[in-house]
């Protein structure tokens, strides 16, 4: 716990957000900057996924026109068609990164890599032009080989060294990771691999998602020890850790196990709240002085920002001042129930009627 009582962060950087489309993205996009943030780094996994440079463009073009305040980084989902030629042309475009899912591990993942050699052309060219690698890193669930969303991220690490040992100058970040042999994974690797944590995966553990559909999101938090190692990590203000909320809203009927063939869907949403829930989270774990690294700095240095995006160099004008909320007004300072798109679905956001300690008093 510290003593300081208001903080100022320049120019928080969100490097892991899902923005959907449609009604549910003219509810969710504001929330950005609601939450405290000037900057998204947008997630292509779309239906269709955003795979060309003209579909991410035509995205951003939408966000933009839904909420001007907030600078959109763009991604492509990796996928057969992408080649080296679509990688120059999107870095031309300015797009800054390419996502990549494997297949059927999460939301909208069924178009997703089953091996990574046959991208190597296309990693080739990112290496080349200085495109970012963002792995989402699991592999899928097999039960003859005793693989299950428990050990899927440790799973993966070996293709996270494969790549980097293969595109040394390539830089990638591992994403949401979850536990401390994947902490451990990223600091042993070079300056261009870097890793992006997500607030829940501070929160929560195991037993908070098991039976809790709400909380359920993947990859799936992990056990105590690894949640201690996450928060290790940023204490110790490591420069290649920082934030991506991985946002992920759904309608709570996708997010009730008897509604659908496939259970509940995965992902948690924290975007309109991301700001005060960070600032909460770090400074009940000792880390209050860490928040501008971890929320803004560390991220922005890694994404080369300054160059992507000058209007946000030295944060810009956008610096975000945060007060603790004291005690006896933490009621007034609830996360709201649900949020309701303009065609009628519900999202029911993380910590949902519980006061956070941290509120923005000035963006
Ligand atoms: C994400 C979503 O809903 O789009 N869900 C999640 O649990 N994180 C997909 C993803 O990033 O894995
Ligand atoms: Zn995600």
């Amino acid at each position: 716990m510290s003593s300081l009582t208001e903080i100022s962060v320049s120019s928080p950087a969100d490097f892991h957000v899902h923005l959907r489309q449609g009604p549910m993205s003219s509810l969710v996009t504001p929330h950005v900057r609601e939450g405290g943030f000037s900057l998204a780094y947008v997630m292509p996994n779309l239906k269709p996924p955003i795979t060309t440079t003209e579909q991410a463009l035509a995205y951003k073009h939408d966000l933009e026109k839904i909420d001007p305040r907030v600078h959109y980084l763009m991604t492509l989902y990796l996928s057969p068609e992408l080649t080296p030629d679509e990688i120059r042309k999107a870095k031309k475009a300015g797009i800054v990164g390419v996502k990549s899912y494997p297949r059927g591990v999460t939301t909208n993942s069924d178009g997703g890599i089953e091996s990574y050699e046959v991208y190597y052309p296309v990693f080739e060219a990112m290496q080349e032009v200085d495109m970012v690698l963002n792995l989402h890193g699991e592999v899928p669930s097999d039960a003859s080989a005793n693989v299950h969303v428990l050990n899927a991220e440790p799973t993966f690490l070996p293709h996270l060294f494969a790549l980097h040992a293969a595109f040394p100058r390539l830089r990638i970040v591992l994403e949401h990771a979850t536990t401390r042999v994947a902490i451990e994974a990223v600091k042993s690797c070079g300056n261009t691999v870097g890793c992006t944590i997500t607030p829940h995966h501070l929160a929560l553990t195991v037993d908070d998602w098991a039976g809790q559909a709400l909380n359920f999101c993947k990859p799936v938090a992990k056990y105590p020890d690894d949640r201690q190692a996450l928060r290790q990590v940023i204490r110790d203000g490591h420069p290649r850790f920082f934030l991506g909320s991985d946002s992920a809203p759904h309608p709570s009927h996708a997010k009730t196990t008897c509604a659908t063939d496939h259970g509940c869907a995965a992902g948690i949403y924290t975007s309109p709240i991301l700001l005060p829930l960070v600032t909460d989270l770090l400074d009940s774990f000792g880390a209050l002085d860490k928040v501008e690294g971890f929320v803004s700095r560390f991220g922005r240095v890694f994404y080369k920002v300054d160059e992507l995006a000058p209007a946000l160099r030295d944060g810009g004008d956008a610096a975000v001042v945060l007060r603790q909320v004291p005690p006896e007004r933490l009621q007034d300072n609830r996360v709201p129930e649900r949020y309701v798109s303009a065609d009628g679905q519900d999202v029911i956001p993380f910590w949902a009627g519980r006061g956070i300690r941290w509120e923005i008093v000035k963006q």
